[in-house]
């Protein structure tokens, strides 16, 4: 089968597409044909190993010494489950479904295999491959946040980086659970940010959300530009503050804000289980969920893609047909 490779870590040069035995499902697995895959931001972290700040010590331990460990990278994909392992009950060939994969990843591929009992779910039939495809990685993201930060109907919700991947999902997301949204976008996106649900926005190159007078019950930052002592100034009292990209000082100080202040800090890695995964279809196939579009590439061009994402200006998610490969 074709997949995408990396050996070195690097910039969208170091990818390839090479063959590989195509894989077998064991136990318990599927074995899915993949129509579509996403290059997300995790991606770009884990191929060219620029980690927020104060984790690049961790870089290698965690991914590779010498170079990367999975050489294939890709944490969602959809497809037609092709094959199946011994034991299982769940799928059958022919079935369409949607799979996150998340730091495991491989999904830059002809075929995955995925423990059927795992992070896969069928693929809901209002959305298109490619949109499916799309779904687990900005929404696990998104929906972990928002539970955790407790978001509910008639809360105030700031969302910093409102177009990104975890941002047009954090948009979608806590309009769908009631709560009035404002992004933080540049003026380029923000009639697509109200698209979404925003009934406000704020344009980051010419105005201060923290200096406006507005307050929040939940500020989700995804740009690491909303630090507890800026984005303090705009929360209200019991307010949470969910910081989807922290540095390590962000994640070291949370404690200490947690305990002296009237506001809680909600960092660190997320990830999504096949719990997420239903409650995302169920919202996609409800109408309150699309994942947002920037453009699809074909399997050849994967570099390119991956060169679109490391602008840092995507608009929700960059997708990979991998169908015609
Ligand atoms: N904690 C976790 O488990 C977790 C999980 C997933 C992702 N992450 C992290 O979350 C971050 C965001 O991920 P993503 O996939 O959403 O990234 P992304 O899709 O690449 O974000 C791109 C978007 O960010 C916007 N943007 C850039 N600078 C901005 C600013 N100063 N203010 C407001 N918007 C700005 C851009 O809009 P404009 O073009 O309009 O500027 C663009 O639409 C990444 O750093 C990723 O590593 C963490």
């Amino acid at each position: 089968m074709k997949a995408a490779t990396y050996k070195r870590y690097g910039g969208p040069e170091v990818i390839e597409i090479v063959d590989l035995p195509k894989p077998v499902p064991g136990n318990g697995e599927i074995l899915i044909r993949v129509r579509a895959t996403t290059v997300t931001s995790g991606d770009w972290r884990v191929r060219s190993l620029d980690l927020p700040a104060g984790f690049g010590l961790f870089a290698r331990p965690a991914f590779g010494l010498t170079g990367p460990r999975q050489p294939v990278l890709g944490s969602e994909a959809s497809g037609i489950v092709e094959a199946v392992g011994p034991g299982v009950t769940r799928f059958a060939p022919g079935n369409a479904v949607f799979a996150f994969r998340d730091l495991k990843m491989g999904c830059h591929a002809e075929y995955v295999t995925m423990p059927a009992e795992g992070a896969v779910e069928t693929k809901p039939a209002k959305l298109s491959f490619e949109e499916a495809a799309a779904l687990s990685f900005g929404g696990c993201t998104a929906l972990a946040f928002l539970r955790k930060a407790g978001v509910k109907a008639g809360d105030a919700v700031l969302v910093v980086g409102a177009s990104g991947g975890v941002g047009s999902a954090a948009v979608q997301l806590a309009r769908h659970f009631g709560a009035e949204v404002t992004g933080v976008t540049s003026a380029r996106n923000a009639d697509l940010v109200r698209s979404l649900g925003a009934t406000r926005t704020v344009d980051y190159a010419t105005q201060d959300f923290a200096r406006d007078g507005s307050t929040y019950d939940v500020i989700l930052d995804t740009t690491g530009t909303a630090p507890y002592r800026r984005a303090s100034n705009a929360l209200r009292d019991g307010g949470r503050l969910a910081l989807v990209l922290a540095s390590l000082a962000d994640l070291a100080t949370a404690p200490w804000y947690n305990w002296r202040t009237k506001h809680r800090i909600i960092a660190g890695p997320t990830g999504g289980g096949r719990a997420e995964l239903k409650d995302l279809a169920d919202m996609a196939q409800a109408g309150a969920y699309r994942p947002l579009i920037d453009a699809v590439y074909p399997f050849e061009r994967i570099a390119d893609a991956h060169r679109h994402v490391d602008t840092g200006r995507k608009r929700g998610n960059v997708v990979v047909s991998v169908a015609d490969a």
